[in-house]
Order: C-alpha cells, then sequence, then structure tokens
C-alpha cells in the first residue's frame, strides 16, 4: 500500500496530522555503493540476527512493529540483547530534500550495560553489508540529530560519510528548506 493510499484508508484525522508542519533537522549520512567500510572495532563477540515480517523474532516489542517496511537487527553478546537497530525502508525525507531513495537506519539504541564498546557501528557496518548482500540497494542512509555526539561518533567509526544538514519546515509532502547556519555547512 503506498503512502497515500495509507493515509486515505486511515482517515481525515490521520490526515490532518500528516500535514501538520513539523520543524526538521537532521544529519543525513551515507554509505555508497563503492564505499569501503574499515575494519570492526567492536571489542565483543557479537552475534547479529535479522528479523522481517516473513522471520519473527518472538519478541512482541520487535514484532508488532515488524512490518514490509521495516527490518530490526539485534544484536547479542553472550546471549544476551546488547543492541538494536531498525533499518526503514520507506523515509521519504531524504528524498524531499533532493537525495535518492535509499534505506535508513534508525531508532539504534545499546543498553548501557554494553555502551563504548562499539557495538553501534558494528551493526551499522553489519547492515550495508547485508542490505548489498541482498541487492536491496546500493546505498544507505541513517538520520541523526545533530545535537546526539554519541551517535555521530559511532556512525562516523563505520565509515558513514556526512551528506547534508537537512533543515526546515516539512508541511506533509513538502519542505521548506531552511540553509546551513553560517560557517557550520556540511561538506557535501
Ligand atoms: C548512540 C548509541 C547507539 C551508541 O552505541 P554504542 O554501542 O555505545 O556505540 P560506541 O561504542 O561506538 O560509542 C559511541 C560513542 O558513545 C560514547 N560512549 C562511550 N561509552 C559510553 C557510555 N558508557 N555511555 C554513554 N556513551 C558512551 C562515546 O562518545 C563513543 O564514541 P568514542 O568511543 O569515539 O568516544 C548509544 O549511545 C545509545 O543507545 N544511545 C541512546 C539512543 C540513541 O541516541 N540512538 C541513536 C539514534 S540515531
Amino acid at each position: 500500500m503506498t503512502r497515500v493510499a495509507r493515509l486515505r484508508a486511515a482517515g481525515p484525522r490521520a490526515i490532518l496530522r500528516a500535514l501538520r508542519p513539523v520543524r526538521v533537522d537532521e544529519l543525513l549520512y551515507g554509505v555508497g555503493a563503492h564505499d569501503t567500510l574499515p575494519p570492526s572495532a567492536c571489542s565483543a563477540h557479537v552475534d547479529i540476527a535479522r528479523f522481517d515480517r516473513q522471520s519473527l523474532s518472538g519478541d512482541a516489542a520487535v514484532d508488532r512493529r515488524l512490518d514490509g517496511r521495516r527490518v530490526c537487527y539485534v544484536a547479542r553478546v553472550d546471549g544476551r540483547v546488547a543492541h538494536r537497530s531498525w533499518l526503514h525502508l520507506d523515509t521519504v525525507l531524504p528524498s524531499l530534500f533532493g537525495f535518492a531513495a535509499a534505506p535508513v537506519v534508525g531508532d539504534c539504541a545499546t543498553d548501557p550495560a554494553f555502551r563504548g564498546l562499539h557495538l553501534y557501528p558494528h551493526v551499522l557496518a553489519h547492515i550495508v553489508a547485508d542490505v548489498r548482500a541482498r541487492g536491496m540497494a546500493t546505498e544507505v542512509h541513517v538520520l541523526v540529530s545533530p545535537d546526539n555526539v554519541a551517535s555521530i561518533r559511532g556512525i562516523e567509526r563505520a565509515g558513514f560519510r556526512l551528506l547534508d544538514r537537512l533543515r526546515g519546515v516539512r508541511v506533509g509532502p513538502f519542505v521548506l528548506r531552511q540553509p546551513a547556519p553560517a560557517g557550520r555547512a556540511p561538506s557535501a
């Protein structure tokens, strides 16, 4: 079902909600088809499992969010869930700023007990390899708040490059773009 069809089916309230102006300020990072990622610096032995609508995890918190548009990667250390990252297949924000459509990694979280082991960049690299191996896309994006220093360090350690700072106001399928502040423009 397309986004528009889903909105229609959800009714007028959902349409009005989708048309509410929303301020956007996100850093867009990407890995392209020809980018080579650095070797993992993860200091733990990690098992990563991939779950989608066809292969459920058995964890209700994960499974209720799995649909044709989302995939979840769960990293375990010594059998304990240490990190989860989601791959979103229908994120339109980068396209509204002129970037080619690509799967977007988001909703990433490392259990506080496992932070600082470089699990996050390890999982990001695994996701890129998986997307490539399945022929899903040539490019993978990550969106992150400019204030999220820990996440930005993990994303950059994984080998993602800063593509742009997406700033503006989004109203439904439209974006009023705001230029980057002077002196802070990213190297696109
Ligand atoms: C961002 C996050 C996923 C990073 O996970 P991680 O597996 O700890 O990643 P890394 O080990 O590579 O650490 C990344 C940075 O976190 C910081 N960090 C390290 N140890 C930490 C700890 N114990 N607690 C908090 N932050 C820590 C450091 O700045 C580190 O970078 P550095 O090693 O270059 O100094 C994790 O901090 C988290 O779950 N945060 C809350 C949710 C979130 O912000 N998600 C990202 C949304 S895009």
